[in-house]
């Protein structure tokens, strides 16, 4: 008889456990290669959070082209009530974290609409020449510092204050947005978020008021005083006459400070610890840096994936893929684990700076909510290591990084380096 091949029991996979994602990066993907493998999308529980209801579970969406067609298909695969946790949000959180990746058309098509004014190519052309002045004096003080935490000493830097110069935030507050935008951030780490979840709550919502009170003050002068950041063009109506209130303008704050921050300064962090433990990868890219930057840096999102997921709720009963949803469940698109698709990818766990094509998904699959800085993100990605390369050459990690505790964000607190 010929023995009939059953996929690996799954047991030992709980995708609504902390303690898998504190599992090392081999360990998890090797898990996501089983649940690919299955012939449907896994179901996981969700955990008793305590205040905030449990919820019905939700399906893990692990393979490319799932995360694909549920992204191209938002009138079933909703982003509300929320993209960005797999618990509906407590009472209370809407106000600053209710942002437009939270929210479907039509009011996400205007919002969307109206922010894109600080990502047309004229903005983004003048915020070029802003990420190269902050890069070369970030790799410049990284260069007197000498060997240090990489972290706090390169990769937050970039990202946050070009984010703050973006809006017009005067400096004396960057400190205040890098804290708490590693609050809002955190996941489950107790070293931002306390020890149980009523002060983690607590602690959540300062952090998501507090930056939304800063952009409500600078709304106000703003609109008295308009200058050429984005602040002043999104508060102030433009031709179509549309602009944004004090409330959406703090909410999309919150989302800015955490989407543009946190994940291009992990996507920087992952780069290095890569070429550090793949060097004929960065001897094949500092050979010629400009020939290979863009595909290097498609293969960093890829390999790196900072933002693990999004999660998306079903609003009719609908099959995809020969699965059978139903209008209500929820399903969790794991970026982490599609960019890792064996059916798309070649060895998909090498890193490969050459690699292409690489249809990943790290900014997003194709569709209304695809990332909006991506090509900013790009830019400060490859800009920052263009002066690595140029001033401090022989620039590695030395020792183990130390990971943010989070199912969502792939994170680094902190990671030395020497050169
Ligand atoms: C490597 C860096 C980055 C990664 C990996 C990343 C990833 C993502 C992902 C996965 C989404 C959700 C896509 C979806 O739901 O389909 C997203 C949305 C978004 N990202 Fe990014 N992002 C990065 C950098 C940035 C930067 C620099 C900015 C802004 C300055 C930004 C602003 C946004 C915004 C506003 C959204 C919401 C778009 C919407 O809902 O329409 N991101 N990003």
């Amino acid at each position: 008889m010929t023995p009939v091949t059953r996929p690996a029991p799954l047991d030992d996979i709980d995708l609504s456990d902390i303690e898998f994602w504190s599992r090392p990066s081999a360990e998890r993907h090797a898990a996501f290669a089983r649940l690919r493998a299955q012939p449907a999308p896994v179901f996981f529980t969700e955990p008793d959070l305590g205040p905030i209801p449990s919820g019905p579970g939700y399906y893990a969406l692990v393979r490319h082209a799932d995360v694909v067609e549920a992204s191209r298909n938002p009138q079933v695969f909703a982003s509300e009530p929320s993209a960005v946790s797999i618990p509906d949000m407590p009472e209370g959180f809407g106000e600053f974290f209710g942002s437009m990746i939270n929210v479907d058309d039509p009011r996400h098509a205007r919002l969307r609409r109206i922010v894109s004014r600080g990502f047309t190519p004229r903005m983004l052309a003048r915020l070029e020449d802003d990420v190269q002045r902050q890069a070369e004096r970030i790799v410049a003080e990284l260069e007197q510092t000498g060997p240090c935490d990489f972290v706090a000493h390169a990769a937050a830097r970039l990202p946050l204050v070009v984010i703050c110069e973006m809006m017009g935030i005067p400096e004396r507050h960057h400190r205040m947005v890098f804290e708490n935008s590693n609050i809002v951030l955190a996941g489950h780490d107790r070293d931002y978020l306390g020890d149980d979840i009523d002060t983690a709550l607590g602690r959540l919502l300062t952090a998501g008021s507090e930056l939304a009170g800063l952009l409500s003050e600078l709304a106000a002068e703003r609109r008295a005083h308009p200058t050429n950041d984005l602040t002043s063009a999104l508060v102030n109506a433009n031709i179509d006459g549309e602009s944004l209130t004090d409330a959406e303008l703090g909410s999309f704050f919150v989302l800015l400070a955490v989407a543009g921050n946190e994940t291009t300064r992990n996507a920087i962090s992952h780069g290095l610890k890569l070429l550090t433990l793949h060097p004929e990868q960065r001897d094949l890219w500092w050979s010629d840096f400009e020939a290979h930057a863009a595909t290097a840096v498609e293969e960093i999102i890829r390999h790196a994936s900072p933002v693990v997921w999004m999660r998306r709720t079903v609003t009719r009963d609908h099959e995809m893929n020969g699965h059978h949803y139903r209008a209500g469940d929820k399903a969790v698109l794991y970026y982490a684990s599609a960019n890792r698709d064996e059916a798309v990818f070649d060895d998909p766990h090498r890193f490969d700076i050459t690699r292409t094509p690489n249809p990943h998904l790290g900014f997003g699959g194709p569709g209304p909510h695809f990332c909006l800085g991506a090509h900013l993100a790009r830019r400060e990605i490859t800009v920052m290591f263009r002066e690595l390369h140029r001033r401090l050459p022989t620039i590695h990690s030395t020792g183990k990084p130390e990971r943010l505790v989070s199912n969502f964000v792939n994170g680094i607190k902190a990671m030395p380096c020497s050169f």
